[in-house]
């Protein structure tokens, strides 16, 4: 790695104020380079894009939605990795989701019942993950869209099962019979950057794009399988009943109602599990299992082209956010820390089975080193306690009511047991969290940070010492499209509107401990909110935020010999976008236990008749202060998401997702990232796009 002179770390960039400009902003003397936006193409001969929705080919063209991402060094001259380079690379990132009204001439056709193929084919294919080479010549960036390295994967891409649940009765298809094998990925969310050079991809909302008929849940009972009506119930796949032979069928962008050209194609027939009555109960003679397909987190070796994915199921099943790892310490089992991103859903760990060995980072075969850490392990989940104290729960078959004689759902084995986590962890008595987003830890400390991004259930009734706000203000939130702006009388609570970021310490300072501290670094807030119960962490106008969700150390901190590491906030914001845009921070974070002890006042006098009074005393870390600032404000109606930097420190990629998001061709909301460079909002389509942000005196971005 690459030793920088920086320490002590400041932030020495004067703050950039909240606004709503439909541009990226970054402080003075810095430059922001748009690096590759939807619909670039990334092989030979693939036309440019033009934007107006005629584009096809999307397995050969940057995705919608641009999410986690990581940028690997590759060597001056050949296709290897080079952990030191800083001007060839590697960029491997996620697109989650879709703008689909963008994607089409003048939006969407065929309604709820006749997808055309060629359009669902095109939305399909925006999702998934891009790999391209990218190169800094002269000082400026660009992708190179014919190298040999670019790869997209989509949700029809094949991959294969890994670990515990491989060869599953309940991974058994069409595609599958053995239930080894799978297509695809979707809506995968934030990432993880192995040592070992690999990338992962995590599957976050998938179930939204499955559809499910009434009927389903009778036909799995018929076929002794009603444990899985629990399960999908738990995970939130309800039935949704047919409304005659015109009504809505369920399942994002109705892919199931296509009629392939093709007969024999059914990559659209397979998101709709629900199970035919003259179907085998295995499932391989329908789609009734593809949905047990979806919830892993799936590691890539970008340095191949050929490989193919592996879905480490030893991590567990749920709407994974982030997969970071802990720090690696040669002979210790390393950790992995993993969001469940849903309201009132857990933190989860995987410590590896396998003790660390330094020399596996330079390996060749790198998926095998995947196997090696990631196949065999312990899953965890997270109690904390109002002490500031926490256990790691493990999820292990045949252990603390996790059998087949349990009342909630009768486990047959571990596969089982992965594959239904969120009911496991329900068993154990984890601690239900305010949407846990991207975990990151600090390499200095081994501390792990969580993003809360903010929870509208969370009621003063059921908060807690890790999550404890329920509020409502008059001011707050802002422009909310769910609730009135002011509240209604009747409005009781908004519950966490703003979001928090936990830290945990893990006892003797070691991935393998079973037991934690932890404490709340920052609250989300407005800065001219109540600074007792809601700005708690006494944010200004400076670094005030709402809703963190990315999350990342970067320089100094994976530098050599430095002592203060930089950590990255980026916001997904519902609540605070009448104010500003969705923004990217810069901090200087402390340690576990710098703060003390605050008691919250959970109910706020505005509406006058919220009756409901709690307090709980919470952790809280220092104030942030000067040691947080606000780096970047987005363009109009995106989140900021994705981060990495080369390892100088000098380049800076961030991911800009979904400008625009609430327009469409007749109606275009903004015009990023055509604006960027001069252009007026309201005549091109916006697009998601990596950035890259460097300084104009060629230093160290935020230091
Ligand atoms: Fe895809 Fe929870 O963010
Ligand atoms: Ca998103
Ligand atoms: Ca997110
Ligand atoms: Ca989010």
């Amino acid at each position: 790695s690459t030793t920088v002179n920086v320490s002590p770390a400041v932030l020495a960039f004067t703050a950039v104020a909240k606004n709503l400009a439909d541009v990226v902003t970054v402080p003075t003397g810095y430059n922001v380079t748009v690096l590759y936006r939807l619909g670039d193409p990334i092989a030979q001969g693939v036309a440019a894009f033009a934007n107006n929705g005629s584009d096809t080919n999307f397995a050969q063209r940057a995705g919608d939605h641009h999410d986690g991402m990581s940028y690997f060094g590759l060597a001056a001259s050949a296709n290897t990795p080079d952990p030191s380079s800083s001007t060839r690379g590697l960029l491997v990132l996620n697109h989650e989701n879709i703008n689909q009204s963008y994607l089409h001439p003048n939006g969407p056709t065929g309604g709820s019942t006749a997808r055309p193929e060629a359009e669902a084919l095109k939305e399909i294919e925006c999702h998934g993950v891009s790999v391209i080479e990218i190169t800094r010549t002269n000082g400026t960036w660009a992708y190179n869209p014919t190298s040999a390295l670019n790869r997209r994967f989509t949700p029809n891409t094949p991959m294969t099962f890994n670990g515990p649940v491989r060869g599953n009765a309940q991974l058994r298809t069409v595609y599958s019979p053995a239930g080894t094998d799978g297509r695809g990925t979707i809506n995968n969310c934030a990432n993880g950057t192995m040592p070992w050079n690999t990338y992962l991809t995590n599957e976050e909302n998938w179930v939204g794009y499955f559809r499910r008929n009434t009927g389903d849940a009778a036909v799995r009972t018929a076929n002794g399988l009603a444990k899985q009506n629990v399960s999908l119930a738990r995970y939130g796949r309800s039935e949704v009943a047919l409304t005659g032979t015109s009504g809505s069928p369920g399942g994002n962008y109705f892919w199931t109602t296509v009629t392939p050209s093709n007969a024999t194609d059914t990559r659209f027939a397979k998101w709709n599990i629900t199970a035919s009555a003259t179907g085998a109960a295995d499932g391989t003679q329908d789609f009734r299992n593809e949905i047990f397909q979806y919830g892993w987190v799936v590691e890539i070796d970008p340095f191949d082209p050929a490989s193919t994915p592996r879905k480490r199921t030893a991590l567990g099943r749920m709407n994974h956010e982030g997969c970071q790892n802990g720090r690696m310490v040669a002979g210790v089992r390393p950790a992995f820390y993993m969001g469940d991103d849903a309201q009132n859903e857990y933190i989860y760990k995987f410590v590896s089975n396998t003790p660390w060995v330094a020399a596996d980072a330079t390996r060749t075969d790198r998926l095998a080193v995947g196997d090696k850490y990631l196949d065999a392990g312990t899953l965890y989940v997270a109690k904390l306690n109002a002490d500031g104290s926490g256990q790691w729960l493990p999820l292990v078959f045949g252990q603390n009511g996790l059998t087949s004689g349990s009342s909630v759902y009768p486990f047959a084995d571990q596969a089982d047991v992965l594959i239904n986590a969120r009911l496991a962890a329900d068993i154990l008595g984890a601690t239900r969290m305010d949407r846990p987003e991207w975990t990151a830890v600090n390499p200095v400390t081994g501390e792990m940070y969580c993003t809360l991004t903010n929870n509208s259930s969370r009621t003063p009734a059921t908060t807690d010492a890790p999550n404890p706000r329920a509020y409502t203000d008059p001011k707050l939130p802002q422009g909310d499209v769910v609730n009135a702006d002011p509240p209604t009388s009747s409005q009781a609570t908004r519950g966490n509107a703003n979001g928090h970021i936990i830290r945990l310490r893990e006892t003797g300072d070691t991935t393998e401990a079973t037991a934690f501290t932890w404490d709340i670094y920052a609250f989300g807030s407005g800065s001219d909110l109540d600074a007792t119960n809601i700005n708690i962490s006494g944010l200004t106008a400076d670094n005030d935020f709402s809703s963190p969700d990315g999350l990342w150390f970067g320089l100094p901190s994976n530098t050599t010999g430095q002592a203060t590491p930089l950590m990255w906030i980026e916001t997904d914001d519902g609540a605070y976008t009448d104010v500003t845009n969705c923004m990217l921070l810069a901090s200087i974070p402390g340690t576990v236990g710098d703060g003390g002890t605050r008691t919250i006042n959970n109910t706020l006098t505005t509406p006058a008749n919220t009756t409901t009074r709690s307090t709980v005393q919470t952790r809280v870390g220092a104030a942030p202060g000067a040691k947080l600032k606000r780096f970047l404000v987005g363009p109009k109606e995106c989140e900021i998401t994705g981060i990495h930097s080369t390892p100088d420190g000098r380049s800076l990629f961030v991911n800009i997702q979904h400008p625009g998001e609430n327009g469409g061709p007749a109606n275009i909301t903004s015009s990023w990232p055509y604006t960027q460079t001069g252009a007026t909002t309201g005549s091109n389509r916006p697009r998601s796009a990596t950035i890259v942000i460097t300084r104009t005196d060629g230093g160290i971005v935020g230091v």
